[in-house]
């Protein structure tokens, strides 16, 4: 009996997303590139076949939907802040003063996460589904890049429970062997090279065709949650529940009940930092309660109760080899 397109179509889908979520959130793949690459190709016909069982939110918008010739301004339900930053430890431990006399000396917690060094996006889903997807922009407007953000695989198109509705924010970023990789292409074709991963992730967003964006390997970390329907009551319970949605966060993340132990997770991704896959540059330090967090507030540029504690730039020592004497257009040694 021959197959229903629209089962089928159904069928991949939800294959796809399962594909994804264990590939870019669990980190545990259960097939291989070759083989879902064979899902997707299966489902890009049927849809090409059919257009009408074609949604907005299918797996194939994945490689890449409609060109778009300019980016809408939309406006943030709440603005999107930035971080105060700190250098040292003293500024740390200024911060904690700041926080514990706010609180009137009160017990609290905070936690300790790696401060992803990528672009800021954030995430509107409606029952479950990936309606918005907006980036920063000056904090109270952004760009629309929903159908490029589409294109990444570790962003959820749909949530792993029904009927939700909130917005998530969180660090778009290029792992450095995709940006290496990347980089190489661009050399072969003599195009300008991206100083950095940050850039090139920035570059990415910015392009008005989906299909080139999902050729750019970029990734996503979830740090935010606000679900209107759920009242959690801390920021631990916030990232279970955005891994139980589906989404992507990055497992070096520490409940810490005294500074010092903020400092030694700060000392600790200081000696890993070149470890690991992508670049950070900096730990962020937040208050773990809620409650806590709204009795802070924030001042007009940030909250009250977090803080980037920044990395020191990377230094290394160097050997110069040579120097070259030009005579510059106008006459000056360049
Ligand atoms: S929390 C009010 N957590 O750092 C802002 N931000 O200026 C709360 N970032 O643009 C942000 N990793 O995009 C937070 N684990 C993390 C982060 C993180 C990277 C970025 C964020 C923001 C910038 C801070």
């Amino acid at each position: 009996m021959a197959v229903d397109p629209a089962q089928r179509i159904a069928q991949l889908s939800s294959e796809l997303e399962d594909h994804n979520h264990r590939y870019y959130a669990l980190a545990k793949p259960a097939i291989s590139d070759v083989e879902y690459d064979r899902l997707m190709s299966e489902l890009i016909k049927l849809e090409e076949r059919h257009p009408s069982l074609q949604s907005l939110n299918s797996p194939s918008k994945r490689v890449g939907g409609k060109p778009v010739s300019d980016f809408p301004t939309v406006s943030h339900a709440t603005p999107m802040l930035s971080l105060d930053n700190s250098y040292s430890r003293e500024d740390i431990k200024a911060f904690h003063q700041r926080v514990t006399q706010g609180l009137s000396d009160e017990p609290l917690a905070y936690v300790a996460e790696l401060k992803i060094d990528g672009v800021a996006l954030s995430l509107v889903y409606e029952d479950s589904t990936l309606v918005r997807a907006v980036t920063r922009g000056d904090g109270t407007e952004g760009d629309e890049i929903t159908n490029n953000a589409r294109t990444i695989r570790s962003i959820p198109l749909r949530l792993r429970e029904k009927g939700i509705s909130c917005e998530v924010r969180g660090e778009v970023y290029m792992e450095h062997a995709d940006f290496a990789r990347l980089n190489a292409e661009r050399e072969e074709h003599s195009e300008a090279l991206f100083a950095n991963p940050r850039n090139s992730t920035a570059g990415s967003l910015k392009q008005q065709n989906p299909a080139v964006v999902a050729g750019r390997s970029l990734r996503f970390f979830a740090y935010s949650l606000d679900e209107r329907s759920a009242q959690t009551t801390t920021h631990t319970l916030n990232m279970k529940r955005l891994r139980t949605l589906g989404f992507p966060v990055n497992s070096a993340q520490q409940r810490c009940e005294t500074i010092e132990e903020v400092l030694m997770f700060y000392a600790q991704y200081e000696d890993k930092r070149s470890e690991l896959p992508y670049d950070i540059d900096g730990v962020v330090v937040k208050l773990d309660d809620l409650s806590q967090r709204d009795r802070l507030g924030y001042t007009t540029k940030s909250p009250r109760w977090a803080m980037a504690y920044k990395f020191a730039a990377h230094q290394a020592q160097t050997r110069l080899i040579d120097i070259q004497l030009q005579v510059g257009r106008t006459g000056a040694i360049t």
